[in-house]
């Protein structure tokens, strides 16, 4: 008998740990449609941003171009314009239309940085039938006035505005920089957090040397971007019972195996969805019951969690060892071109 590939995320049931994370694909009907068929268990759609509500001025195309222009390498399968919606008005009639056309879990993406008027839009999503929410906390601290904690603060009240709005299921997504990540993650918890997606990629921006301006610059991932949440999920599974998800790095089956075994409920893949098509997630699909199958697991859920660092043989290979292992072996192993 094959193994199970159902999994809980949030408190949803899905079928297997492959969801679409926000991006492009999502943000259109034929392409969600393609993903729904191709295995993808659960979708998020693109974020609606503060900016978007609180300003409306922001035009959805710039938005668009800035995400675009600078990855050639997906033109083929990226969506036109139309992927991401204008506003909050359009956001919602494509968030209650995907709902009534996928079988899948539907969830819904707010991505801003502060508190403020916007946030009521996640009761609007609730409404218009997400499973799920995702809040996508993109903030840069710029500030040398303001210390750690209080930027850590701004994140909490921005999850406890967000639960206090709605009882949905409700996962932050956020970037990997923080002093004591494992406190941070369980105040976040504490303010209401359901779920963790780890870890959101930030854009850094390039310098145009022609014209001395700075560029927005957006790659597609690379696989080895893995690392850094598998550390971390690796570390975080043992300390916390929220639902984890893996996003940045994810492209092959091989790597949703890495991220369940470090304990991760789910992986997400925006960047190879885009360069491949959404047929990538049925393969991806495929191997990953070959794969489990050939080592007679059961179910994923055996799988899961079995090299968190606890139940890693060497634990210290999430931490410092591997460090001065790492830099040790080079050493020993380097020859002078
Ligand atoms: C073109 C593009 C658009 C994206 N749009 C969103 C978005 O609207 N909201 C969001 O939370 N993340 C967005 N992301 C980030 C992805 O959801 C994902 O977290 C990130 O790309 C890392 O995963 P990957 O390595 O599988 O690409 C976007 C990524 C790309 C490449």
């Amino acid at each position: 008998m094959s193994a199970r590939l159902e999994t809980k995320y949030l408190s949803l049931n899905l079928r297997n740990p492959l969801m679409a994370s926000a991006g492009p694909l999502t943000g259109r009907p034929d392409t969600l449609h393609a993903l729904e068929e191709a295995g993808v268990a659960a979708v998020v759609l693109p974020s609606l941003f503060e900016e978007q509500i609180e300003h409306d001025d922001i035009e959805a195309h710039r938005l668009f171009m800035y995400q675009t222009e600078s990855f050639a390498e997906s033109l083929s399968h990226l969506p036109e314009v139309g992927a991401y919606p204008t506003g909050p008005d359009e956001y919602l009639a494509r968030l209650s239309a995907a709902k009534k056309s996928l079988g899948i879990p539907v969830i819904a993406s707010l991505n801003g940085c502060t508190t403020g008027g916007w946030v009521r839009y996640a009761k609007m999503m609730q409404e218009a039938g997400a499973d799920a929410l995702e809040l996508n906390i993109y903030m840069v601290a710029d500030d040398e006035c303001e210390p750690g904690a209080a930027v850590e603060e701004r994140y909490i009240d921005l999850v406890t505005a967000v639960r206090e709005t709605v009882t949905l299921p409700l996962a932050v997504k956020i970037g990997c920089q923080f002093s004591s990540l494992p406190n941070f993650v369980q105040q976040l918890v504490h303010a209401g957090a359901d779920g963790l997606v780890l870890f959101n990629r930030y854009l850094e921006p390039d310098i145009d040397l022609d014209k001395l301006e700075v560029l927005p610059s957006l790659h597609l991932s690379q696989r080895h971007e893995l690392r850094l949440p598998l550390r971390w999920i690796a570390i975080l599974r043992d300390q916390t019972r929220a639902s984890l998800a893996a996003t940045s790095g994810i492209h092959t089956a091989a790597d949703v195996i890495k991220a369940l075994l470090v304990g991760a409920d789910a992986a997400m893949m925006t960047s190879a969805l885009l360069q491949s098509g959404p047929g990538l997630a049925r393969k991806v699909l495929h191997e990953l019951r070959s794969w489990l199958d050939e080592r007679e697991y059961e179910s994923v859920d055996q799988l899961r969690g079995s090299m968190s660092r606890k139940n890693c043989p060497d634990p210290g290979a999430f931490e410092r060892a591997n460090y001065m292992r790492a830099l040790t072996s080079y050493t020993a192993e380097y020859r002078a071109p």
